[in-house]
């Protein structure tokens, strides 16, 4: 199973002050060094975070693929096909929201989605769609033209360890199953962290996982010691 590293949280830290620390760019070329097979991020409508500057450096820079995360606009159609990612997931946006809430609902706009996603599988662009693990959602994204969808992970995550987990897993297991017999690859993520992550394994034929917000956290307290340590002898 191969590990996509979201890289939105280092931006939202960097945006925190205006400037340019830290740098998203470095830290894609962290995560490359270290295992990740391709970076994600997500170009928002209203760039919270990573802008378009840095996603077009990272198209220049990267080893790995990049992911570009966005929802059904034109200008996100128009971006990537400017910029061809290796990927394009597509996913719902609401401008209050504080990440992805949900799923893309394929079903109620099928149309619309086929007719977006023609352009991009034209020009090469790998396109995955961020669904619910519901068979609904399955069937439809199947119809769409779209290789992979990528399974939110959402409610598995927040209700892992409780009473809840069998039947979210269950959910998602069923969904990749049905997938992969029509055809589609499949991804997963959101939530994931270094507790929840483990049981991916159970489901078989996942592609890839796409991980953010557990890892970047980690990283601050990995980091958080030395980082201090070092300034306490700088000023010593
Ligand atoms: N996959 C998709 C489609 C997402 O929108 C996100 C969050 O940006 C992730 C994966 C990663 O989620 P997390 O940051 O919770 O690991």
């Amino acid at each position: 199973m191969l590990l996509g590293v979201n890289i939105d949280h280092i931006a939202t830290l960097r945006n925190a002050r205006g400037g340019v620390d830290p740098d998203p760019i470095k830290a894609a070329e962290i995560c490359e060094a270290n295992g990740a097979t391709s970076i994600t991020t997500h170009l928002r409508e209203d760039r919270r975070h990573i802008k378009d500057a840095d996603v077009r450096t990272l198209i220049k820079v990267l080893k790995t693929n990049l992911n570009l995360e966005m929802a059904v606009t034109e200008e996100m159609q128009k971006i990537a096909l400017e910029i061809k990612p290796h990927s394009v997931c597509l996913v719902p946006e609401k401008r209050q929201e504080v990440t992805t809430e949900g799923g893309l609902d394929v079903q109620g706009q099928l149309t619309k989605i086929i007719n977006f996603i023609q352009p991009l599988t034209d020009a090469g662009i790998i396109v995955s769609l961020f669904i619910d693990p519901t068979k609904e959602q399955v069937m439809a994204s199947s119809q769409t033209g779209a290789q992979f969808i990528e399974l939110h992970t959402g409610h598995y995550s927040l209700v892992y360890g409780t009473l809840e987990e069998e039947d979210a897993f269950e959910d998602l297991k069923n969904a990749a199953e049905l997938a992969q017999t029509l055809g589609l690859r499949v991804n997963a993520g959101h939530g994931l962290n270094y507790h929840n992550v483990g049981r991916m394994h159970e489901i078989e034929g996942l592609y890839e996982l796409n991980i953010g917000h557990s890892i970047i956290s980690k990283a601050v307290f990995d980091g958080l010691g030395s980082a201090v340590r070092e300034m306490a002898d700088l000023i010593k």
